[in-house]
């Protein structure tokens, strides 16, 4: 392998500028191409990151023999299918979250990364935040005792993103669930150990944007094209007995002007709150309550923090820091929410 690893970036837009700053601060990379189905974009995008080798079809990108890693930042139904082609021709994979949108496709590309030998992590760039980070290491020394219940939820308030990868389910694959509840669960299942799912009891809601004059404080009027959900809830049970409550929403009549993301987790020997990393427990001896708070985070910008920690794993040979098992733990819960919306009632999950 050569000194460099060559990263080309697959879709342009928003998320993939937060990944440019990565890809320059590593050691371990540099980016040479860039594909878009959208030239406009492309050339800009080429213009701005001083990149000249720019693709419109992005199988040319993934037939280059130079490049070593793809970045995959296109809408999620376009995640799989890039993916098994970027791993069959022999790069490693970064791909944006969720990995896809069903336990089907994720199960195709973990099969072709096990071919392929070459390393798949899904951009869940919150395990990458000095608070998450903080608490993960702080759990991990069984502070919790055994976490038996979460409760967890990202809710927006008219914060929808109107663009149609968003709200149309053939560029999306589904609504907020598919598009924040993976930041959320992901963050959850990883603090809880990854407890393995057995059934979900889920609903979801479609009512607030079809009101008269309905917006998004990002994108203006909601666009009548959509068919995605706007709310999600779900109860799941886990084999070893935990369970765990989800709330997810873009548009929800919910206390923030933007975005409330908490997570808490109830452990035998103490809870915790997240984002504050507030550790609550109780002392039997004294009948005292006891609040602490973690105190001491890491710094750094997360999107880029995520590159960085895939390029010095491709370069290092360690494993994938997000692997894709996870991501499938993820999806199955998720997907499972739909199938039980759809049915009215608890549904048990095979992963
Ligand atoms: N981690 C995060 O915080 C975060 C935030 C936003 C979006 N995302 C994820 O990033 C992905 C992209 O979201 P975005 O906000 O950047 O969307 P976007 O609409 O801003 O950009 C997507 C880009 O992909 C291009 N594209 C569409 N189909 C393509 C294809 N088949 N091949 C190549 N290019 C294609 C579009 O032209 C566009 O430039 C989604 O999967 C989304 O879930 C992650």
């Amino acid at each position: 392998m050569a000194d460099i690893l060559n990263v080309g970036v697959i879709g342009v837009g928003g998320i993939a500028k937060t990944h440019f700053p990565g890809w320059k601060e590593s050691p371990y990379t540099e980016v040479v191409a860039l594909a878009d189905i959208n030239p406009e974009f492309l050339r800009k995008v080429g213009e701005t990151e001083g990149i000249s080798r720019l693709y419109s079809k992005p199988m040319d990108l993934i037939a280059s023999k130079d490049i070593d890693i793809v970045d995959i930042c296109t809408p999620n139904m376009y995640h799989a299918p890039l993916t098994i082609a970027a791993l069959q021709s022999g790069k490693h994979v970064l791909c944006e979250k969720p990995l896809a949108p069903t336990p089907a496709e994720i199960k195709k590309m973990i099969k072709a990364r096990d071919k392929s030998g070459k390393l798949l992590m899904t951009a869940q760039h919150f395990r990458f935040q000095g608070s998450a980070k903080a608490l993960k290491t702080e759990i991990a020394t069984g502070t919790l005792g055994e976490v038996y219940h979460g409760r967890s939820w990202m809710l927006r308030r008219a914060a929808a993103p109107t663009r149609p990868g968003f709200i149309l389910k053939k560029h999306s694959g589904g609504g907020p669930c598919i598009d924040i509840g993976v930041h959320i669960l992901d963050l959850t299942l990883w603090m809880m150990g990854h407890p393995k799912p057995v059934t979900v009891s889920g609903v979801t809601q479609d009512r607030l944007r079809k009101y008269p004059g309905a917006f998004s404080i990002w994108g203006g009027p909601i666009p009548k094209k959509w068919d995605v959900e706007e709310f999600a809830a779900a109860f799941v049970r886990f084999e070893n007995g935990a369970t765990l409550i989800l709330e997810v929403s873009w548009l929800l009549n919910h206390k923030t002007t933007g975005e409330d993301m908490q997570m808490w987790l109830y452990g035998d020997k103490a809870g915790a709150h997240w984002p504050t990393n507030e550790i609550l427990t109780t002392n039997n001896k004294t009948c005292q309550q006891l609040n602490t708070q973690l105190i001491r985070q890491e710094a750094g910008e997360p999107h880029a923090k995520e590159c960085m920690a895939f390029a010095e794993a491709v370069a290092k040979g360690l494993p994938s820091p997000v692997p894709a098992e996870d991501s499938l733990d993820v999806i199955t819960i998720l997907d499972g929410l739909y199938r039980s919306a759809l049915a009215g009632k608890e549904i048990r999950l095979n992963r």
